[in-house]
């Protein structure tokens, strides 16, 4: 790995990461799965995440042995149903939705003149970043819609780097789903994971939480990192 003097730019993760909207996402999944008769576990929900709008249905589907259900017009109208709901669950979203200490931790890299991208497979993420007042920090977002692979696929975060013009292994990204470390792992960028690390166990660094995420203790886990892969 490489030092942390070294890093120059941060990609970034919306849902679960910068806000808690993730679990706007999986509430409104979670309703569509009980239209569709599949039982919603938090296994599912795990899997759910970081992954793309029409991947996440087709993943539901098959969580509940019902793939061969529907033809592709149906599933186009039962993802544009469940983003309606998620867009107004999005309805009162303002910065006091902002995990612990992200606001905080994205000024300061952004004083400090690191490059800062934008990495989310979301197609709102451009408005839940305006409503959350922090669009203005992101050098570069990537467009989920240019993407022909998602999460975990190495493609988003590849991408991520390449529009701060770096290379993968001068950024750090950080995740909350098993997906995206996956992803960023994938590009050779340095992974941070952030939440349960039994389920982010492939991530290079772990959180627990969005507080702990300071550079602080990036530099520190990274020199720590650095003397146990020696
Ligand atoms: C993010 C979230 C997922 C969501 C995906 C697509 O990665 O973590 O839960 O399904 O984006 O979001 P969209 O807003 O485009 O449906
Ligand atoms: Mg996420």
């Amino acid at each position: 790995m490489v030092k942390f003097e070294q890093v120059k730019g941060f990609l970034f993760d919306l849902d679960g990461v910068i806000a808690n909207t993730s679990a706007y996402h999986a509430k409104a999944w979670h309703q569509l799965a009980d239209e569709l008769g599949v039982t919603w576990t938090e296994d599912l929900g795990n899997q759910l995440k970081g992954v793309g709008r029409m991947d996440s249905l087709n993943l539901i589907l098959k969580y509940g042995g019902k793939e061969n259900d529907y033809t592709e017009d149906e599933k186009v109208k039962y993802a544009a149903e469940k983003n309606d709901n998620y867009l107004k669950l999005l309805d009162t979203l303002d910065k006091s939705e902002i995990l612990p200490g992200m606001e905080d931790f994205i000024k300061e890299i952004s004083d400090q003149h690191y490059l800062i991208s934008l990495a989310s497979s979301s197609k709102n993420s451009p408005l839940v970043l305006e409503k959350l007042g922090l669009a203005q920090y992101f050098d570069e977002k990537v467009d989920p819609a240019t993407l022909k692979h998602g999460k975990p696929d190495p493609e988003i975060y590849t991408r991520a780097a390449e529009v701060l013009k770096l290379k993968p292994e001068e950024c750090i990204g950080l995740e909350d789903a098993s997906a995206g470390v996956k992803s960023i792992n994938g590009s050779g960028a340095i992974s941070v994971g952030i939440g349960d690390p039994k389920v982010l166990s492939e991530a290079d660094i772990n959180f627990n939480n969005t507080s702990e995420v300071t550079l602080q203790n990036i530099a520190k886990a990274m020199d720590k990192k650095k003397v146990l892969d020696r």
